[in-house]
Formats: structure tokens, C-alpha cells, sequence
């Protein structure tokens, strides 16, 4: 065998690196491309013709060639809100999910007209609108009429989610803005007193799995609640004249000093309220859940598995389910007719219809 310099040595360590974060990167990728659970062959919501197989639209080399600075636009955007108020990032996250949990992730959330989703009664806490308006106000001089508001929307999410210490993920782009939004399809994302069966319920007719559910809940390591989404805890809970009895007596205590008004707001993560990390799984487990939709996942037998991988022991596991669920969030898709979708140009509003001006033909 001949021996090796030292150089040949280090060479090969360097290859061998490479390899491993190759592999590990190809992993990566397919996880990130193909969902857990194919969308396609998943109920129809709300009347819509079929769920889309995200597969055939999105892909992650969407904007390399017609707008190449589009994800460090939206990062370099989003950093500078994130400087100036880090709650905005916990806000888009939410954002993103109630746009992809109605119609798809088709930024219908955006739309700002009489009886739009902005406008329902789930949607009266949403924020982080001017920053996507933002967002999409440099995209618009950079690349006109090229990036849809769902697809920044998406990124701006894990751009958020990173900027809290969270994983890394590669987004797919390629989604249309829809040109429909109705207040009360928004009133129908879950608001914090469903039960299991009904939140599983919700996010199957998307195409979402329990685990995605279980993980997903997980954002709320991070972010703040109203009092109003868990004062039917803090007494005379269903019915039996005290509070919820899964409420550690503590934090019910300290909830109760803090919920003076219903529209306080209460860190959702009771332990590390500015960090995403498992600590929200840690709070389930000694009765420190605020929400009684997060709690119940922790005893409901369907959830109660994934929450306890999801603990301490367990903090890669969380991030990589994390990624690859929100990947699954943002592949919901709605089938939307080719005249009901577009490029939007300004975020809040659907497009205006093309003028007869410009149909004249040209003089000359
Ligand atoms: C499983 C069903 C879910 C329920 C019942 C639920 C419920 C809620 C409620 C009630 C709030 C507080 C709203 C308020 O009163 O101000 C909230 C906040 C939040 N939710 Fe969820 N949520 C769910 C799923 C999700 C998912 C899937 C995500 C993200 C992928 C998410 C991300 C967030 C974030 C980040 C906040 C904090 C928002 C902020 O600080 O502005 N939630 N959620
Ligand atoms: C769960 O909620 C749904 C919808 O609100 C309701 O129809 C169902 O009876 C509830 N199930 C249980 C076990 O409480
Ligand atoms: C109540 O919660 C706040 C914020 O998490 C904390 O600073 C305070 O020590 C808590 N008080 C009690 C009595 O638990
Ligand atoms: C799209 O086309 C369908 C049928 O061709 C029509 O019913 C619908 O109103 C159109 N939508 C818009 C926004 O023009």
C-alpha cells in the first residue's frame, strides 16, 4: 500500500466532507420536493374543483431566470422588519398559514375589499401585511409583474422562521395569486377552541397529515396570543364552573393578572416566548400549553406521540419535521381557473381589468 503525504491525506478528507454533505444535502432536497403525503389525491375543500399536485408547478429554479434577486430581495426585507420590530416574524408565519389554509397559497389573505378573508373575525389579529406590501413594492421595480404575493408571502415565512433561530428550507416557487377572497371561508381556520378531531379534520382536507398538525403547532414556540382565544380556560370551563383543569395552577394564576382586557396579548410560549426551539412540547407536558388546542395535543392518543418526540430529547427531529412540514403547508393548492389567477401587481388588490385603451390598435 503506498503511504499517503500529507497533502493526498487532507485531500481526501476534504472529498470525503464533501461527499457527506452532499448526501445529506440530496436527502435534504428530495424531503424538501416531495411532501410526506402526496396532495393530490386529497379531499376537495370548500368547493373548489381538486387540490393541485404541487409537483407539476412549483419548483425551486422558478425565478432563476426572470428574477434572479428575488429571495435575497425578500431576505434582505425581511431582515430589516425583523431588526426593527422581531414580532412582525412570528405575525408573517401565522400570515402565511391562514392564506394557505383557505383557497390554497394563493395570498387571498392579502386582498383588502369589503367581505375579504383580511376582513373575517379569525383575521381581526393578523398583522405583518405592510411588510409583504413592501416586499412586493422593490420586487415590482426590480422584476415587474413577475412575482406572485403568495410566493413572497412563503418565503418571507422561512425567511422569518430562520430569522427566530429556526431551521433552514428550500422553497418552491411558482404559485398565482387568486382573484377570490371571502370573509367567512376565514372564519373557518381553527381559533383555538376546537377539539383534536376537528383540528386533524381541518388540515386532512388540505392535504396535511397529524404530524403536520403536531409540528406545525410547534410555531407557536413563538409569537403572542389575544386573552380571547383561551379566556373560555381561566374559568367555568365547558360548563363545570372552574378552569380548565389541564391549566397549571401557577400560569393560571399569572394568565388571569394578565388577561385584565381580552385584547392583552400573552407570550404563546410560556418559557422561551423569542426563541424557536421545543420548549412549547416541554410547556405541554407540565400543563403549560396556553391554548387548549396546543394542550390537547399533548393527551389526545392521536398527537401525544409526535409531542413527546417532538421534547428535548429531540431538538433536530423537530427542525427537520418543521422544514418538511412547512414545505407541505406551502404545496396546498387550490385549482383555480386559468382566468381566476394572476400576477398580482400590488398585494391588496386584485388587478385592475385591462383597459380599452390599450386595446386600440396603434397609430402609425
Ligand atoms: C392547529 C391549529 C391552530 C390553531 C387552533 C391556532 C390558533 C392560534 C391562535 C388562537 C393564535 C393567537 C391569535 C390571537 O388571539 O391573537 C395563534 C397565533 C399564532 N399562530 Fe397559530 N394556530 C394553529 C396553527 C398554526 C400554524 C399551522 C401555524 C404556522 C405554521 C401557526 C402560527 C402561529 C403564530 C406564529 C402565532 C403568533 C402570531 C403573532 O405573534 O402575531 N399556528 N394561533
Ligand atoms: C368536536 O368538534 C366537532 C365540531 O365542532 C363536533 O361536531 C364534535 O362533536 C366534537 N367532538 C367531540 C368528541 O367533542
Ligand atoms: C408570570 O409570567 C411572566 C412572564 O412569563 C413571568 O415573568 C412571571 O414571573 C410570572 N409570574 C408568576 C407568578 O408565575
Ligand atoms: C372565468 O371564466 C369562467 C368561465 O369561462 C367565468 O364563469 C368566470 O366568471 C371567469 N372569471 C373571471 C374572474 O373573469
Amino acid at each position: 500500500m503506498p503511504v499517503l503525504t500529507r497533502d493526498q491525506k487532507s485531500n481526501m478528507k476534504w472529498w470525503f466532507c464533501t461527499f457527506l454533505l452532499l448526501v445529506q444535502f440530496e436527502l435534504y432536497m428530495v424531503s424538501a420536493i416531495l411532501p410526506l403525503n402526496p396532495v393530490k389525491d386529497l379531499v376537495k375543500p370548500l368547493g373548489a374543483p381538486s387540490i393541485l399536485s404541487p409537483q407539476d408547478f412549483l419548483s425551486l429554479s422558478y425565478y432563476h431566470k426572470t428574477c434572479p434577486a428575488a429571495e435575497e430581495i425578500i431576505h434582505r426585507k425581511m431582515k430589516a422588519w425583523f431588526l426593527k420590530d422581531y414580532t412582525l416574524a412570528a405575525s408573517i408565519i401565522r400570515l402565511h398559514f391562514h392564506d394557505c389554509a383557505i383557497r390554497g397559497c394563493d395570498a387571498s389573505i392579502l386582498l383588502n375589499h369589503r367581505n375579504s378573508e383580511r376582513r373575517a373575525y379569525a383575521s381581526k389579529t393578523l398583522r405583518g401585511f405592510q411588510v409583504i406590501n413592501e416586499i412586493k413594492a422593490e420586487l415590482e421595480r426590480k422584476c415587474p409583474k413577475t412575482v406572485s404575493c403568495a410566493d413572497i408571502l412563503t418565503a418571507a415565512a422561512r425567511d422569518a422562521t430562520l430569522l427566530l433561530g429556526g431551521p433552514f428550507w428550500e422553497v418552491p416557487f411558482g404559485r398565482k395569486d387568486g382573484k377570490t377572497s371571502i370573509a367567512k371561508e376565514a372564519d373557518l381556520v381553527p381559533q383555538g377552541r376546537e377539539n383534536v378531531t376537528a383540528l386533524i379534520d381541518f388540515f386532512q382536507e388540505r392535504g396535511l397529515s397529524i404530524l403536520d398538525l403536531v409540528v406545525l403547532s410547534g410555531s407557536h414556540t413563538i409569537g403572542r396570543s389575544s386573552c380571547y382565544s383561551f379566556m373560555h380556560r381561566l374559568a367555568n370551563y365547558k360548563g363545570t364552573g372552574r378552569p380548565d383543569p389541564t391549566l397549571d395552577r401557577k400560569y393560571l394564576r399569572n394568565l388571569t393578572r394578565s388577561c385584565k382586557w381580552s385584547s392583552n396579548l400573552v407570550n404563546l410560549d410560556i418559557t422561551t416566548p423569542k426563541t424557536f426551539d421545543v420548549k412549547y412540547y416541554n410547556n405541554l407536558g407540565k400543563k403549560k400549553g396556553l391554548l387548549s388546542t396546543d394542550q390537547e395535543l399533548y393527551s389526545d392518543p392521536r398527537t401525544a406521540p409526535f409531542v413527546s418526540a417532538f421534547t428535548d430529547q429531540q431538538p433536530d427531529l423537530f427542525f427537520n419535521q418543521f422544514a418538511a412540514s412547512m414545505v407541505n403547508l406551502g404545496n396546498v393548492l387550490v385549482y383555480t381557473a386559468p382566468n381566476e389567477s394572476e400576477i398580482r401587481l400590488d398585494c391588496n388588490y386584485v388587478n385592475p381589468a385591462p383597459s380599452k385603451k390599450a386595446k386600440r390598435p396603434r397609430r402609425g
